[in-house]
């Protein structure tokens, strides 16, 4: 029997997840349907409990569902509990078990497409909501040897830090970028300013003496946060394609028992994107 899945998400219409599973399905060998499921604001909750009921084997929980998703679960790995959100949610006899790929997603696509070595590195982490802190706990796992986290609203970033009790953990605002300029930091933007093209205001000497920009959003133009990184003359940067294709692989991995190879289906998301 073909086992179902699906993503759901409010909105959902763009979410590239049913492609990218359809090719991990057909690279496998495995017979599974996924599909785009738009949940109502207020029926979150019951969307994934008809999917359940109707025989759906998991599900991947996008915005602004993570949060919920993971209060909704029976059990929750330890990831999921260090992000205090869901992305993949699994459905068995023991009830609706939570995990999260994301940040996992992130240091594979640092780690293994774009060659950074993660042990010992200086990692300045840019946003403190859902988006950020979902990496946190993955990063230092990693063994990254400093992890500033910067947020416009300090006491934000300063209440994300103190969730994790790390002494490579730190807090800023913006402000104290420009103080105590780190360098060769590896940048990553978990801020959701791309959304409406904004600027952040990180200095440029911290972008140009980073080792490496990232964006955890991707498009098919350089976004708002790498063009500011390439203007300051940053060396090396990437879009967060690799992390979205990178997370999906990890929900196949906890489904279905074996990792897809990924890099087809980069490059074959990076073509339809535009090439760049
Ligand atoms: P997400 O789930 O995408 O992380 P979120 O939880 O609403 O969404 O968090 C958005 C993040 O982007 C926050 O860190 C926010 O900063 P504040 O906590 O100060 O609001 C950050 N952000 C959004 N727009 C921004 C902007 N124009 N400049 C700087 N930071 C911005």
């Amino acid at each position: 029997m073909t086992d179902r899945y699906a993503v759901v998400g409010n909105p959902i219409g763009h979410s590239r997840s049913p492609a990218i599973h359809a090719r991990f399905a057909a690279q496998t060998g495995h017979d599974i349907r996924y599909e785009a499921l738009l949940a109502p604001l207020d029926g979150f909750e019951q969307t994934v409990r008809e999917f359940a009921a109707a025989g759906g084997r998991g599900l991947n929980v996008t915005v602004p569902f993570k949060e919920r998703a993971y209060a909704l679960a029976d059990s929750r790995s330890p990831r999921a509990e260090a992000a205090g959100a869901a992305n993949t949610l699994v459905f068995d006899a023991a009830g609706i078990h939570a995990d999260n790929t994301d940040g996992v997603g992130l240091v594979r696509d640092l780690g293994q497409r774009h060659r950074l070595p993660l042990a010992g590195a200086s990692v300045l982490l840019l946003g403190a909501g859902g988006a950020a802190s979902g990496v946190v706990g993955p990063l230092l796992a990693a063994g990254v040897g400093a992890l500033c986290i910067v947020n416009r609203t300090a006491i934000r970033a300063q209440a994300l830090a103190a969730r994790f009790a790390d002494p490579r953990v730190s807090a800023a605002g913006y402000d104290a970028l420009a103080e105590v300029p780190p360098s060769r930091a590896i940048v990553v933007n978990a801020t959701s300013a791309g959304l409406a093209d904004a600027a952040l205001p990180v200095p440029a000497g911290v972008l140009r003496s980073a080792r490496f920009a990232y964006d955890m959003v991707y498009g098919a133009q350089p976004t708002a946060f790498l063009r500011q990184a390439a203007a300051a003359g940053c060396p090396a940067m990437a879009d967060g394609l690799g992390m979205l294709v990178e997370q999906a692989a990890e929900s196949f991995r906890i489904w279905r028992g074996v990792l897809p190879d990924t890099e087809p289906v980069y490059q074959a998301l990076r073509e339809a994107l535009g090439g760049r």
